[in-house]
């Protein structure tokens, strides 16, 4: 049984400055996809996908320009990360596939549950139940079963790592639901209410790398060079229910494509969604249009400057080698050889309208800090 890893709606992650090296656990992930091979619609909807997350936080219903994204019917082209979980039973949820059976020591709550996250969706009933995941468990932890869901086709559920104020408002006569890591913090399994993460470009034209790994209770070191810098998570407005960040500058080069934007780090969302005006200055200062046909900017020659992005006084480069799709990556996602495509997006005009994705966090380790109420980020390794 797989669960994704879905970061944002989950991620609770705590800051001591020390690396803690006890009372932690460390798991792979593997990157999956359900792109359909050459079908260059799966690029399109991961693209629809994101922007359709970003409609979400900004209270927008009617979304993206797919018809099949606003409907909640999304039924492939997703990527995500994922790690095999152990459960006595599985906003940590299951039932995504196949119906998630109660357990010897599952006790339902008498609670319905509900969840939406833009392109997906599931309802259920929530249930306690003992939950293992990387070596750790919680034995009463808040799990819903899914009776209806849409939207998950590879994977049967969530583990839910925060923030926890994502689950209020979920649950039938309940305020918030502790996560997973937060109940591991409470009962002393972990150190630190913190998540690290690191995740790894797929290689050549590999889809299914055994790339990734996730860091409960701590970081590791081994994954990262230099040291973490670490931002402050948002504490208003929409983005502040996620792991909401503010952005100092987008560049491209010596142009400046953006100051003063405001998103959220979503290790779930695969692109890196930049606001409207700043996506069109992109657009001109590297030459390229968004292709139709796969919703990417495209190229006719190859953008040669850095993408850059500041969080603070911080800078984090992309090269065009981090930014633009591998050629070696074009027949599976159906793309044309002789044109550059690049991970960078639209993410609206308004509201909250930017995304650091998984392009993005597959160059810099991150850390998602509950204690502290920061996010950091390294250099991968
Ligand atoms: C590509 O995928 C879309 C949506 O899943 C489908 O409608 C279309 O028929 C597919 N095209 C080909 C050539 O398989
Ligand atoms: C682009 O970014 C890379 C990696 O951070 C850096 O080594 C390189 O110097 C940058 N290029 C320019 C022109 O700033």
């Amino acid at each position: 049984m797989f669960f994704t890893a879905l970061l944002t709606a989950a991620v609770a992650v705590s800051a001591s400055p020390v690396e803690r090296q006890a009372k932690r656990a460390v798991l792979s992930l593997n990157h999956v996809s359900n792109i359909t091979p050459g079908n260059v619609t799966s690029i399109k909807n991961i693209v629809n996908k994101g922007q359709a997350r970003v409609n979400k936080i900004n209270g927008v219903q009617a979304v993206g320009p797919a018809p099949d994204v606003g409907s909640g019917s999304v039924t492939n082209e997703d990527v995500s990360y994922v790690a095999p979980v152990s459960i006595g039973a599985s906003n940590t949820w299951c039932g995504a596939q196949s119906s998630c059976e109660k357990t010897s020591t599952g006790k339902s709550t008498g609670d319905s549950v509900s969840v939406s996250y833009g392109s997906g969706s599931f309802s259920g009933t929530e249930y306690t139940d003992t939950v293992s995941f990387g070596g750790l468990s919680v034995s009463s932890q808040s799990i819903g079963a899914a009776s209806t869901s849409s939207g998950f086709t590879s994977v049967d559920g969530i583990i839910g790592f925060g923030p926890v104020d994502l689950t209020e408002g979920t649950v039938s006569n309940t305020d918030t639901v502790p996560t997973f890591l937060d109940n591991l913090y409470k009962a002393g399994s972990i150190d630190t209410n913190v998540l690290g993460v690191y995740f790894s470009p797929e290689s050549g034209s590999d889809s299914d790398d055994a790339n990734g790994e996730l860091t409960l209770g701590g970081t590791d070191s081994s994954k990262y060079t230099g040291s973490l810098t670490y931002h402050s998570k948002l504490t208003s407005g929409d983005a502040s229910e996620y792991w909401g960040i503010s952005i100092a500058s987008f560049t491209y080069g010596s142009t400046t494509l953006a100051s003063s934007a405001s998103g959220i780090v979503d290790t779930g969302t695969t692109l890196i969604y930049i606001p409207t005006s700043a996506y069109n200055k992109f657009l001109s200062a590297a030459g390229g249009a968004t292709d139709s046909s796969s919703g990417l900017a495209r190229f006719s020659t190859k953008p040669t400057s850095n993408f850059t992005i500041k969080f603070g006084t911080t800078s984090y480069a992309l090269t065009p080698a981090q930014y633009l799709v591998p050629t070696a990556q074009y027949s599976y996602y159906g793309l044309t050889s002789g044109k550059y495509y690049a991970w960078i997006n639209d993410g609206g005009s308004s509201g909250v309208n930017v995304i650091i994705g998984q392009k993005f966090l597959e160059n810099y380790y991150s850390v998602f800090d509950t204690t502290n109420s920061r996010i950091g980020f390294a250099t991968a390794a």
